[in-house]
């Protein structure tokens, strides 16, 4: 059946599609890069702002009047906006067949069945308050645990990784109700994985060549796993089983939530020599009465303090952030206190997001959406400009020295040379340990390689390097 999958929102999204192309691989499904060539069209959606959703409800509309004209595709959506939404897809759109959240796509083959059927089959995850479905999380569990080494870098959808680099989820679900978002809601509660399913994962994908994992949670650091009369694994305990593992040249692993990194952990980083000096840590705020809206659980100060002791332990650490701002009650000297952080902070970058409130969460129940857009837009300018300031003045302090990239593919702008790119020599993009994208020209054949660069540029995206000497 020929297969348009297209996927949005966050790596936990990117992973459920690589599973999800492998297993409708082996049931004669091939993937194309166009809709309307496509017999089944998928949507994994994210709830994570209104804007990602729009995009879907754009796509699905676009569905019902192809329908009406009288094109036929199968069109399923899964996802964290499928859990959301649920049957009210089916309801407004005559063009959707199915629905499934993001704990159910293990019956993804099921389900498309039942929709060429004629049924409108819609399979989510229990609410948070109902108990969970023990048969379901074992069958969307051995997903994981079953999947092929297949880094998809050929499907368009999946194209972020090299052949040589993957996720691995250690966690499903998230507790922290951050008062902002959605995610507790659409994943659920967190349940971290038996450790040893996981290592059993990553010793296949090294097995099949993969030398790059990136492990996978929505606060990652909180993993934590304990076998009935056993013993307990913390985050930094399974960053020790992992790293011993044969063939794993780097590991490294988002999301962190602040208020539970401690020390074990940049110990390992410091200690551990395949896990990488990158934390990906979002502070979301600079302002205390921010950040207790917003019930992130930690203080400025706090904040600052993991800053601090993360230089302390790690000298060579890379951090980076998550900031919103224009949330509820959001005043211009709160808004100062994030631009006074992303100054001092030194992070390589952050992604900066306009507050968008979600249905159910305790912000969209409580607050008033009262930061007009045209305030959250400056605000948002403003945040940029001083995050790429912070950027350059980065990745400036990285010239003249050399480093080991993972050469990850083409360069974004290859095509857009002065020469004209050929195999032999290439304008290609890598990755430093600390998650500089590296640009440097070279033959197509180091894509998955590691090489080692004298870094001779910068801006504030990226370094640019000079091969030193060739494998
Ligand atoms: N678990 C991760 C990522 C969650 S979603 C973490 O805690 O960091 C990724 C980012 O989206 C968040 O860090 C936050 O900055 C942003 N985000 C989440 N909900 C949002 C909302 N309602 N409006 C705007 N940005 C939001
Ligand atoms: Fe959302 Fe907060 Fe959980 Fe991240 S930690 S997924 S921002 S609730
Ligand atoms: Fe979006 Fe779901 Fe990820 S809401 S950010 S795809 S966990």
């Amino acid at each position: 059946m020929r297969t348009y999958l297209e996927t949005l929102g966050c790596q936990m999204n990117k992973l459920d599609s690589e599973l999800v192309v492998g297993m409708l691989r082996e049931s004669e499904h091939t993937f194309v890069d166009d809709p309307k060539q496509a017999e089944l069209v998928i949507y994994n959606t994210c709830s994570v702002r209104e804007h990602a959703e729009d995009k879907v409800l754009s796509r699905l509309g676009w569905h019902d009047k192809r329908q009406a004209d009288g094109a036929a595709a199968v069109v399923g959506v899964i996802g964290c906006m499928a859990q959301r939404m649920g049957g009210e897809l089916t309801q407004r759109f005559a063009s959707v067949d199915f629905v499934c959240g993001p704990g159910q796509i293990h019956r993804l083959p099921d389900l498309i069945d039942a929709a060429l059927d004629g049924r409108k089959p819609v399979a989510l995850d229990p609410a948070r308050s109902e108990p969970r479905d023990a048969a379901a999380e074992a069958g969307v569990n051995r997903l994981d645990v079953s999947r092929r080494a297949n880094a998809l870098a050929d499907e368009p959808a999946l194209a972020t990784l090299c052949d040589a680099q993957a996720y691995v989820r250690v966690a499903r679900g998230c507790n922290q109700f951050c008062s902002y978002c959605i995610v507790p809601f659409v994943r659920g509660p967190e349940r971290s994985r038996p450790p040893q399913a996981i290592t059993e994962e990553v010793r296949k994908l090294l097995d099949a060549g993969i030398t790059d994992v990136t492990l996978l949670g929505q606060t990652v650091n909180s993993y934590r796993h304990a076998e009935p009369n056993g013993p307990t694994t913390r985050f930094a305990d399974l960053l020790a089983h992992l790293s011993c593992l044969p063939g794993l040249r780097r590991l490294r692993f988002v999301t962190s939530h602040p208020a539970g990194f401690t020390r074990d952990v940049l110990e390992a980083i410091r200690g551990l020599p395949n896990v990488c000096e990158y934390i990906h840590c979002p502070a979301q705020h600079g302002s205390d009465s921010q950040l207790q809206a917003m019930n992130r659980g930690y203080s400025r100060a706090e904040y600052d303090d993991f800053v601090a002791m993360a230089r302390e332990v790690v000298p060579e650490v890379v951090l980076a952030s998550d900031f919103i701002v224009g949330f509820p009650g959001e005043r211009e000297a709160d808004h100062q206190q994030s631009t006074e952080l992303i100054r001092q902070a030194g992070f390589k970058n952050s992604f900066i997001f306009k507050y968008s409130p979600r249905p159910g969460t305790m912000a969209e129940r409580t607050y008033a959406d009262d930061i007009p857009d045209d305030v959250k837009k400056r605000r948002n300018a403003e945040l940029l400009a001083v995050q790429n300031a912070a950027s350059l003045a980065h990745h400036e302090g990285y010239v003249g020295r050399e480093m080991e990239i993972i050469v990850t593919g083409p360069s974004a702008r290859h095509d857009k040379q002065a020469t004209p790119p050929t195999p032999q020599r290439m304008q290609l993009m890598g990755r430093s340990r600390g998650d500089h994208i590296v640009i440097v020209d070279g033959p197509e054949r180091l894509i998955g390689q590691y090489v080692d660069v004298t870094v001779t540029g910068a801006n504030d995206r990226s370094l640019f390097g000079d091969l030193r000497r060739q494998p």
